[in-house]
């Protein structure tokens, strides 16, 4: 595992932004898979500027979400769905039919569930997820549990969730109390992963994911055992990282 500490959280969306982009540079047909959330809204942002000045080309890629709320529209602003076409999709020339999220107004969850999966497996599975870390240690919807959940399925969220993400809705009722997520299976089959963490919030969490035990309490401990995981950094969390004994931070 890689820990690499940009200067602030504008430096660490580059970062990853570059990470992106080289992966797509190299194989212009990867598969991506995405996370939503405040913390990577400006590497989307610096992807966008990347296509339209740099090259970036976004044609051959696909990409997977990691989730998305169940009940929501498409057109529901705290839609993931919403999300993804604002803030990336609508500005870059991906193709529409290489765009992977999970339908939360499906009828059948389990089948929907099932299916994502197989479409991920039918693309090649996943070359470089990107994630970030709740503050309970979540990733994706992966809530802290007694079992790592395997692959796509349904999460009832957690209370500390449901209030973290409270913020984007007008009302904390308005809430969904579910998700699809892709499991923690799916996320580790990922080539490579890069996880982005800012503020000392994520670096509470990301501490006991990195340094504390592998337990599916902290769903992203598993990362531990990945091969491929580079995890990029504001300030804020480097110092608290390197405060809790870490010299191997970049
Ligand atoms: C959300 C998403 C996650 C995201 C996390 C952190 O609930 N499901 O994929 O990484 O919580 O979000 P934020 O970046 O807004 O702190």
């Amino acid at each position: 595992m890689r820990i690499v500490a940009a200067k602030d959280y504008n430096d660490m969306s580059r970062k990853a932004a570059n990470i992106v982009a080289g992966q797509i540079f190299l194989k212009p047909n990867s598969v991506i898979g995405l996370a939503t959330g405040s913390t990577p809204l400006m590497m989307y942002k610096e992807l966008i500027r990347m296509s339209a000045e740099d090259g970036l080309d976004f044609s051959e890629a696909t990409t997977f979400n990691l989730d998305e709320y169940i009940g929501l529209s498409t057109d529901n602003i705290n839609s993931y769905h919403y999300y993804m076409y604002n803030n990336l999709f609508n500005h870059v020339n991906i193709k529409k039919e290489n765009i992977f999220i999970p339908n939360g107004m499906t009828s059948d969850i389990e089948k929907e569930c099932m299916d994502y999966e197989e479409k991920i497996r039918q693309r090649g599975g996943i070359d470089l997820q990107v994630l970030g870390i709740g503050n309970n240690g979540h990733i994706g919807f992966n809530e802290p549990d007694v079992k790592f959940e395997a692959t796509t399925h349904q999460v009832k969220l957690d209370q500390e969730t449901i209030l973290a993400n409270a913020r984007f809705f007008d009302n904390i009722d308005d809430v969904p109390k579910y998700a699809i997520s892709m499991g923690i299976k799916t996320i580790m089959h990922a080539r490579k992963i890069v996880l982005l963490a800012s503020g000392l919030n994520k670096a509470e969490s990301l501490g006991r994911a990195l340094y504390g035990g592998i337990t599916p309490e902290v769903p992203a401990s598993i990362l531990q055992l990945h091969q491929d995981v580079t995890v990029v950094i504001d300030g804020e969390c480097a110092s608290f990282l390197k405060r809790m004994g870490d010299d191997t931070i970049e």
